[in-house]
């Protein structure tokens, strides 16, 4: 047994409660794999990834929110996201800000991101996200100037979600007070990458590795239905996610968008995604585990469904409704809204953040 779980602890006693059950060998070998810190082989994830609605998928959604409890406690954290431009020079085949669709397009000038940060931190957000397309318009300067006025402004962690910078402007970003990046690997599978990027796999992992040796809180992240893709592609993300030491990881289904090649493409699934939760969160205990805006836009309780699935984080949108209709990263794309998700979360009983459980008191 591993220095990480007592046996009081609560992964300890639903490991041995696992262990007694009538379930499949499979979960209680990744069951006793868990108390000795070690992930599930890629075989056993394959297995996880493909249970159907039973007694041995609730387990190990059960297992996946002790092993939450026991290593980053059950507050949820709201982190706020600001999308600032839907300018992309990329033209990935599965999204509708694709360079080429044909889409209005907008750029938020500093004033106008430092006007909604400040709104956010009013709010007790846990952290402040910049997020947009892949838009060279704002340069290194620009960026780092908009980080700088955030930070000295409302104290609160700046996340970017940028795409892909050369590795010395991720080094000044972090010098400029950026504390987490979100470069998510999309899928390992090379193929897969290269088909529906049109851009250079190895570039991605490396800007993502170099994220993690940079010290940034670096989260990575996978998309689940892509064209061809298999559960042992997903097993692949969840092991490369660990061995490379991110902390962070934003794994949605794929949604179909109108006007982009993968249009007619199935929707990714929604049981498969929370799964995909559940496996990461046993995998990477530590790992701050969103329950994202792209499985929510299929039914919003299904997004809540992923704090049973061992997730601790959800995204609220701050984008002026002006810009987000056409911030359509994918249809339908779900607003998760503040007062909304706050509220529904208190229902539920789900522990929140002091600062947030202010913003509640504060609405009345
Ligand atoms: N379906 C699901 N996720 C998508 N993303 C972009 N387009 C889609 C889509 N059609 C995700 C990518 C990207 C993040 C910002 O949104 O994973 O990293």
């Amino acid at each position: 047994m591993s220095e990480r779980y007592s046996q009081s602890s609560e992964t300890f006693k639903k490991v041995e409660e696992i262990k007694k059950s009538d379930l499949s060998d499979n979960i209680k070998l990744v069951a006793s794999k868990v108390l000795e810190d070690k992930p599930p082989s890629k075989a056993e994830l394959v297995y996880l990834l493909g249970l159907k609605d039973s007694q041995e998928r609730k387990s190990l959604f059960d297992l996946a929110s002790c092993v939450r409890h026991d290593n980053v406690g059950d507050t949820i954290f709201v982190k706020g996201i600001i999308e600032f431009s839907n300018y992309c020079k990329r033209n990935c085949l599965y999204c509708g800000i694709r360079s080429s669709s044909k889409i209005e397009r907008y750029r938020m000038t500093k004033d106008e991101i430092l006007d909604i940060a400040i709104e956010m931190s009013n709010c007790g957000v846990d952290t402040i996200i910049l997020q947009s397309g892949e838009d060279p318009f704002y340069t290194t300067e620009m960026i780092v100037d908009i980080i700088k006025s955030i930070r000295e402004t409302t104290q609160r962690p700046v996340s970017l979600s940028i795409g892909e910078r050369t590795v010395e402007e991720l080094r000044i970003f972090k010098a400029s007070g950026a504390s987490k990046y979100l470069l998510k690997q999309e899928t390992v599978n090379r193929e897969i990458f290269e088909k529906v990027h049109g851009f250079d796999y190895d570039t991605r992992i490396s800007l993502l590795k170099a994220l993690v040796d940079l010290k940034y809180i670096a989260g990575g992240g996978n998309i689940i239905g892509l064209p061809d893709q298999t559960l042992s592609d997903i097993a692949d993300d969840i092991l490369f996610m660990r061995e490379i030491g991110v902390r962070m990881a934003g794994i949605g289904p794929f949604i179909p968008t109108k006007g982009t090649p993968l249009e007619h493409y199935p929707i990714g699934s929604a049981d498969l995604t929370l799964n995909a939760y559940a496996c990461t969160r046993i995998s990477i205990p530590l790992v701050q585990l969103p329950t994202t805006t792209a499985l929510g836009t299929i039914d919003k309780n299904l997004q809540y469904k992923g704090f049973e699935a061992g997730c601790n984080v959800i995204m609220v949108n701050f984008t002026p409704d002006i810009y987000r209709k056409n911030y359509r990263i994918y249809d339908n794309k779900r607003k998760v809204e503040f007062y909304e998700t706050i509220n529904d979360l208190s229902k539920m009983n789900r522990r929140l953040t002091s600062l947030i459980e202010k913003a509640v008191l504060n609405q009345r």
